[in-house]
């Protein structure tokens, strides 16, 4: 192997976990690609490298952010694992549109994987996850994966998904920013991946954001937050579909 990457799009940190999990089975430190950060020009992969590529599911997609900032990659043949994080309700096209992604980069797909997270908007799904054990599956599954590369076997695996993919259904959020708590210290403009904020923090353009939650997530005076009635409105429509523990997905 040449290189070990992790090339991931996450704001709220799931998918990175994840992607860090699965590389641990490789024993050598990954070269980890941010793509929360704006890309420009290519980002160029050495053939016999592995790329571990992960991201969040919205919606039941890929967020479209992270496809454009795919499509900066050059993977000559790079052998790839996939994996979707999703927040216990359904990763529907999520997972094989990542996949396309990284094939159209120039990646062959070796395995994937959809992992569940804590719903990074409504916390009372998938609570505390990926645990302790979710953490031990993403492990085997990538002892299986490296053996996979190992012995030189290509087979691309057949994951859950429908072409043309699901709708995107792009919704604004409203991010609200408490001015009295609010420190400007620009640490959410500094990190929103899409730029969506103002250098002091205090203004977001609804038409950028994306709904995201890091800026919520990272705020260090708590002072971010979705309004409650979004969340209990989204808990009264999608509740049902995130009951119960949904198992994590391996395919390789
Ligand atoms: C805009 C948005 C849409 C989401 N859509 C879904 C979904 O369709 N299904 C699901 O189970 N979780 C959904 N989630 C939850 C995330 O997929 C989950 O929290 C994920 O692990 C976050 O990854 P990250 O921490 O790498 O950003 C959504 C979260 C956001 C912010
Ligand atoms: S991170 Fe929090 S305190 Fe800092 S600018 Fe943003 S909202 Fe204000
Ligand atoms: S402003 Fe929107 S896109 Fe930017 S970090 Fe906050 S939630 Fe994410």
């Amino acid at each position: 192997m040449h290189n070990l990457y992790t090339i991931t799009f996450s704001p709220t940190g799931t998918s990175q976990l994840a992607a860090d999990r699965i590389a641990e089975a490789f024993e050598t430190k990954p070269v980890s690609v941010d793509l929360c950060q704006e890309v420009s020009g290519e980002i160029q992969i050495e053939p016999d490298s592995v790329c571990i590529l992960s991201a969040p599911c919205y919606g039941g997609r890929i967020p479209e952010t992270a496809v454009e900032r795919l499509s900066h990659i050059r993977g000559n043949g790079a052998a790839a694992i996939v994996c979707v994080t999703y927040g216990n309700r359904a990763y529907e096209d999520a997972l094989l549109e990542l996949a396309d992604c990284a094939k159209t980069a120039g990646c062959r797909v070796i395995a994937g994987c959809a992992a569940v997270g804590e719903h990074n908007i409504m916390h009372i799904y998938g609570t505390g996850r990926p645990d302790a054990s979710d953490l031990d599956e993403l492990h085997q599954f990538a002892v299986q994966a490296a053996r996979k590369i190992e012995a030189g076997l290509a087979e691309e695996p057949v994951l859950p998904g429908n072409r043309p993919y699901k709708e995107r259904h792009v919704s604004t959020m409203k991010i609200l920013t408490d001015e009295n708590t609010c420190k400007s210290c620009g640490l959410c403009a500094a990190k929103c991946p899409v730029r969506a904020i103002s250098d002091d923090g205090r203004h977001v353009d609804e038409t950028l954001c994306i709904g995201c939650m890091r800026c919520i997530k990272i705020c260090p005076e708590k002072c971010r937050k979705i309004p409650e009635e979004l969340v209990s409105g989204l808990i009264q429509r999608v509740g049902k579909a995130c009951e119960g523990r949904k198992a994590n997905e391996f395919y390789l």
